[in-house]
């Protein structure tokens, strides 16, 4: 009788105090994780943008070696040593917190020198632009440098706490501001607007809505502000209107009056040409019934 009455109350101190210390480990734990949100574990985390592209690796390291095929000038690049350098820039890390620092070593692998009055920019005319380039072969975009070339058209993220890529989501575009993909093209971008030296073009979209480039461009935001006055002697802005399309914009319209005082704002000499030629010849070449390509009606 006594063993019971005294064994009763030994035994609910024994359960206090295994709940007491159960609360504590977890009051503790909850306030680590609180203060420190790199440990807190997130694994289902959704993201608006698709997945890494399928057999990325493969696809990096093919272009890479096409692309030394096709440019023996560019040197010899380690094709799997950049696919490496890609890892390591984004695996483990928050898909929303990859900086341009974190791609420094890969644009170091990439390194590539851009000869001088080569160089052609563009905001809006994506399609266009790059038509242009592979039919003259006179000028160079980014994505017909070594970066943008292996890069182009391409997604990828990491996953926060484990390695490798997330195939299933990452990041949009415009999601997060240091998401993967965009400080990977803001990184090229300066790297493409800081190697680029003369006379540089700009192809503008005459007959898009709105701003000729948007305020948050890459144009604006980091190929302008990254160029070298001493190196870039001016910065040449083509206006194309599309064939078919409305004439929205043009060299004396007030969003290239903007654009030239940013321009110049940034050091670096503007001047305009509305509809040039060359390229109004391509258009042309696609529409050549259209009353634009009467030779004696195209500037
Ligand atoms: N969502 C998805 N993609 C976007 C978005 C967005 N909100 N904004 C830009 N992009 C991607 C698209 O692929 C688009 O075709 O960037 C491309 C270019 O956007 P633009 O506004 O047309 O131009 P800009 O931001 O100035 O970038 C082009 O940067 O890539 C370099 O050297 C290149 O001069 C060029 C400039």
């Amino acid at each position: 009788m006594s063993w019971h009455r005294a064994s009763r109350p030994v035994i609910t101190d024994h359960w206090l105090r295994s709940i007491q210390a159960l609360v504590l480990v977890v009051l503790v734990v909850n306030i680590v994780n609180a203060h420190a949100p790199g440990l807190q574990k997130n694994p289902s985390k959704k993201y608006n943008g698709a997945g890494t592209t399928y057999n990325l690796r493969n696809i990096i390291i093919g272009r890479c070696y096409h692309y030394m095929s096709l440019h023996p000038g560019v040197g010899d690049k380690n094709c799997s040593g950049i696919w490496q350098e890609l890892v390591d820039a984004v695996q483990r890390k928050d898909p929303c917190k990859i900086t341009e620092e974190d791609y420094k070593h890969l644009a170091l692998m990439a390194v590539q020198t851009i000869p001088c009055d080569k160089t052609l920019l563009w905001s809006r005319t994506n399609d266009l632009v790059h038509r242009y380039t592979k039919a003259t072969e006179n000028f160079i975009t980014l994505e017909d440098t070594f970066l943008g070339f292996v890069f182009n058209g391409l997604m990828w993220c990491g996953k926060t706490f484990r390695p490798g890529m997330n195939f299933k989501c990452c990041p949009a575009w415009n999601e997060c501001d240091h998401n993967s993909i965009l400080s990977f093209w803001k990184m090229a971008s300066a790297a493409f607007a800081r190697a680029s030296c003369g006379s540089v073009n700009v192809m503008l979209n005459g007959s898009a809505d709105g701003d000729i480039a948007r305020k948050e461009s890459i144009l604006r935001t980091v190929e302008i502000p990254t160029m070298d006055p001493t190196r870039v002697s001016e910065v040449n802005v083509w206006v194309i209107d599309d064939i078919q399309g409305e004439d929205k914009n043009s060299c004396n319209s007030k969003s290239l009056l903007e654009l030239q005082h940013y321009i110049e704002e940034h050091k670096l000499k503007y001047s305009c040409i509305d509809n040039y030629r060359p390229v109004q010849a391509l258009q042309c070449a696609e529409n050549p019934n259209h009353a634009a390509c009467n030779r004696c009606n195209y500037q």
